[in-house]
């Protein structure tokens, strides 16, 4: 049994189960690329860890960038406004992307991403997600290729997902309590 922290109500996909998906999404990314080297953008800070076992599982040769980004206003009813703190290391012009995302929930920030990213005429640009949020989506035709999971429309904590920049390194996908969402 696993003992849960008191904001957080229960298990949503366990170490394990997170373990077996990456690995499944991984071969399924090696056989998208295969001959090609792809650059995995990342943005920061909660696809970490995602990214970190995601890297790990891929055999197809591939490069890391970053990204940093901050929503404006409050997280939980954002505009799309999306400003940069911390741009790409390197130029994608002429390279497959591969934009490497925790949650999509409203699909704004990566919509954002997308356009920002498209304009610098990458080869190939595809996005992969851990969660999908599909039923809380306001941005359409979205090129999301890779999808870890469907979730529901709960907040979700752990493998890099944060509550008030905490709960982010349990090893586990979990729900938080519905009570503490708008507290
Ligand atoms: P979107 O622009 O509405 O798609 O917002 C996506 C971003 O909101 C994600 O990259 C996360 O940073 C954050 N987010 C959305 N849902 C959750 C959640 O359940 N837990 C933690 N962060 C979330
Ligand atoms: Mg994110």
């Amino acid at each position: 049994m696993t003992m849960l922290p008191p904001e957080v109500a229960r298990v949503f996909i366990s170490e394990d189960g997170i373990r077996r998906r990456v690995h499944a999404l991984a071969a399924e990314i090696d056989a998208t690329y295969a001959g090609d080297v792809p650059t995995l953008v990342s943005v920061l800070k909660g696809s970490l860890y995602f990214l970190a076992d995601l890297t790990r599982a891929l055999r197809c040769r591939h490069r890391l960038d970053f990204m940093a980004i901050t929503a404006y206003g409050s997280s939980q009813a954002h505009t799309g406004s999306v400003r940069l703190l911390k741009d790409l290391d390197e130029e994608i012009a002429g390279r497959p992307v591969l934009l490497v995302d925790d949650v999509i929930d409203t699909g704004l920030t990566v919509a954002y991403l997308t356009r920002l990213l498209r304009a610098r005429q990458p080869s190939s640009f595809r996005i992969c997600t851990l969660l999908d949020k599909r039923v809380r989506r306001i941005s359409e035709n979205l090129p999301i290729s890779f999808v870890g999971f469907e979730a529901p429309d709960v907040f979700l904590v752990g493998y890099g997902l944060d509550y008030r920049q905490t709960l982010l390194n349990l090893p586990y996908i979990g729900v938080l309590r519905q009570e503490l969402i708008n507290a």
